[in-house]
């Protein structure tokens, strides 16, 4: 028996299951040189609501009626391609489907005697991301204070990790006071600050870092955002990673105009996309094994049962009931 979901609408506001539709299709059988692959586990990530719309972006949007896809972690269960063979673990963009087949084209092999899931999280898009953001825009210099935003999540949580490793004072911003605990505990930030019981979040900040903010890694945007654009030092960087707090807007959200500030403190605010560092991910990925290996880097994961929940789990994500990587086991 084989499954998909495809995208049955283009949400308005928050996705809804309604947005998502499950069909059963034939099970599909390898042709000479293809592999047949079952899902073990499927990514979901807050980039995929931006491919739900379709709105012009760095990656073409899903299609109506047609497979929802992310980053999926698959075994090899029957092989015509000599490239693999069966038992083999591959990692690639695939369709949320319990089997598909699949030419070889695009399929990275990775080490079942490492975490599988790792290769989703700090070893795959999430800690490449966390990696290249704060180093090629952060530019981080020790002794120099970085406030993380959506810090708790899969990124931000790598990002806070990686500043306390180049001698940064590391404040993280998160949703809940069990989200703030694990920073400090876990992944060793300096400060947290839950952004959901603080009344005045410049103010927090400020207290947080009393030599002011010298790089701010933004997952979220918004109104944390602005909060901690105030507290910045001259020649602060800001590495926009993300906006999550308006993914689900449905009218562009009016803020303080930052350019005069960001004038006055000679400041560089920049966007990026990971895949614009593609050329050094094989030296970001050994430089993040090697943080793993030594114990220097931490990373929780949320992770949900059942091919069902893949919906479920992409849209706990606006509501932060993930700690670290959200990833759906099949
Ligand atoms: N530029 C790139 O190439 C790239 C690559 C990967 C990810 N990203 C972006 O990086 C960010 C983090 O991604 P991730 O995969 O690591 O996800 P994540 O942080 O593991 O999960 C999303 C988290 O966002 C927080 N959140 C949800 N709604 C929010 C809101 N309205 N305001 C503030 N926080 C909110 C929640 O945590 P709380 O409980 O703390 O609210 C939730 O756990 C996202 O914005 C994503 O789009 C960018």
């Amino acid at each position: 028996m084989n499954k998909v979901i495809l995208l049955a609408n283009r949400p308005v506001g928050k996705p809804a299951a309604s947005d998502f539709k499950f069909e059963d299709i034939v099970m599909p059988s390898p042709k000479d040189g293809e592999v047949l692959l079952k899902t073990t586990y499927v990514s979901v990530d807050p980039y995929l609501r931006g491919r739900m719309s379709d709105a012009k972006s760095y990656v073409a949007p899903f299609e109506l009626n047609k497979p929802m896809s992310s980053a999926i972690i698959a075994e090899v269960t029957e092989s015509e391609n000599p490239d693999f063979k069966v038992g083999d673990y591959i990692t690639a963009g695939l369709e949320w489907k319990l089997f598909q087949t699949s030419n070889g084209k695009g399929l990275s092999k990775v080490d079942p005697s490492v975490s599988l899931t790792a290769y989703l999280g700090a070893l795959g898009m999430t800690g490449l991301t966390a990696l290249m953001g704060l180093q090629e825009i952060g530019k981080p210099k020790s002794g120099e204070t970085l406030v993380v935003s959506g810090a708790a999540g899969a990124v931000g949580s790598i990002v806070g990790q990686i500043g306390k490793i180049m001698g940064c004072r590391v404040i993280g911003i998160a949703g809940s006071d069990e989200k703030v605990a694990a920073l400090k505990s876990k992944f060793g930030f300096d400060e947290a600050i839950n952004y959901k019981t603080t009344e005045n979040m410049q103010e927090a900040v400020a207290a947080a870092a009393p030599d002011g903010v010298d790089i701010y890694f933004d997952n979220v945007g918004g109104d944390i955002s602005d909060a901690v654009i105030f507290n910045m030092n001259k020649y602060g960087r800001i590495a926009i990673c993300g906006t999550i707090s308006s993914y689900n807007d449905t009218e562009a959200s009016k803020g303080p105009r930052l350019q005069p500030y960001i004038l006055k403190n000679s400041m560089l605010m920049q966007g990026f996309i990971v895949s614009n560092y593609a050329n050094k991910f094989p030296e970001g990925v050994k430089q993040l094994s090697a943080w793993l290996k030594a114990g220097k880097l931490q990373y929780s994961e949320t992770i949900v049962n059942g091919f069902d929940q893949i919906p479920q789990a992409f849209m706990d994500l606006f509501e932060g009931k993930n700690d670290g990587k959200m990833v759906v086991k099949i």
